[in-house]
């Protein structure tokens, strides 16, 4: 069960130096990383732009690992196909995104892609439940999303939660939690299930010579 698995680390490339994006990804594939988090913004589901399909494909060949995308983006359903076109391995959508998630992660599933489902800090966890077939992987925010470097919201119990909702329904999927993660904090998301530790500032901090050190000060937590 994913309290057993070993912590995953998801550098987010929201910290990178954009002017140079091909090679922060092979950078932190070499440092270490196992999933590469994008965090794709639209400027209206959260209040800050990043990039989109184009953008992930450009970086697609500079490295072999899982491009988890964290969609926050609303609608959603219309672009899923480009993300899975882009690349992407994991596909993420925001329940607070529309009114038809099930829908959503019905169409990621299609495409081929890991779906996976997120929600914001004030939104409760139980609605995870009644989708769970469909979902690999789930993604707590403890920040409210929209930028980088913001303080950790304290939802161990929704972690812990989310992997009780996991385990009673037989299913081994990812517990992500994203914002706030540092070395201080990934001990209590831990022990609360979390399996995949998402982190930007924590990581690309120091340029790339320390990204490997961030990464384990963060696993090894
Ligand atoms: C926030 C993003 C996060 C963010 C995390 O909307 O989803 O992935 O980049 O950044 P840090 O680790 O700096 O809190
Ligand atoms: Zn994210």
């Amino acid at each position: 069960m994913t309290d057993t698995q070993n912590t995953l680390i998801a550098p987010s490339i929201l910290s990178s130096d954009f002017s140079k994006l091909g090679e922060e990804v092979k950078a932190i594939d070499d440092a270490g990383a196992d999933y590469i988090h994008i965090d794709v913004m639209d400027g209206h589901f959260v209040p800050n732009l990043t990039f989109g399909p184009p953008v992930i494909k450009s970086i697609r060949p500079h490295t072999k690992k899982i491009f988890d995308v964290h969609l926050m983006i609303a609608p959603v359903d219309p672009y899923i196909q480009a993300y899975a076109d882009a690349g992407a391995d994991i596909i993420t959508a925001h329940i607070e995104a529309g009114p038809h998630i099930h829908r959503t992660l019905q169409a990621i599933k299609a495409t081929g892609a890991k779906a996976g489902i997120s929600f914001n800090p004030a939104t409760p966890i139980d609605g995870l439940k009644h989708v769970i077939d469909l979902v690999d992987l789930v993604l707590i925010m403890t920040v409210n999303p929209g930028f980088g470097g913001q303080s950790f919201i304290p939802l161990m119990d929704k972690i812990t939660a989310a992997r009780d909702i996991a385990k009673a329904a037989g299913k081994q999927i990812d517990i992500q939690v994203d914002g706030g993660v540092t070395p201080q904090t990934a001990p209590l998301v831990k022990q609360a299930g979390a399996n995949v530790l998402v982190a930007g500032t924590a990581i690309f901090k120091d340029g790339p010579e320390h990204y490997a050190r961030n990464i384990t000060n963060i696993r090894n937590a």
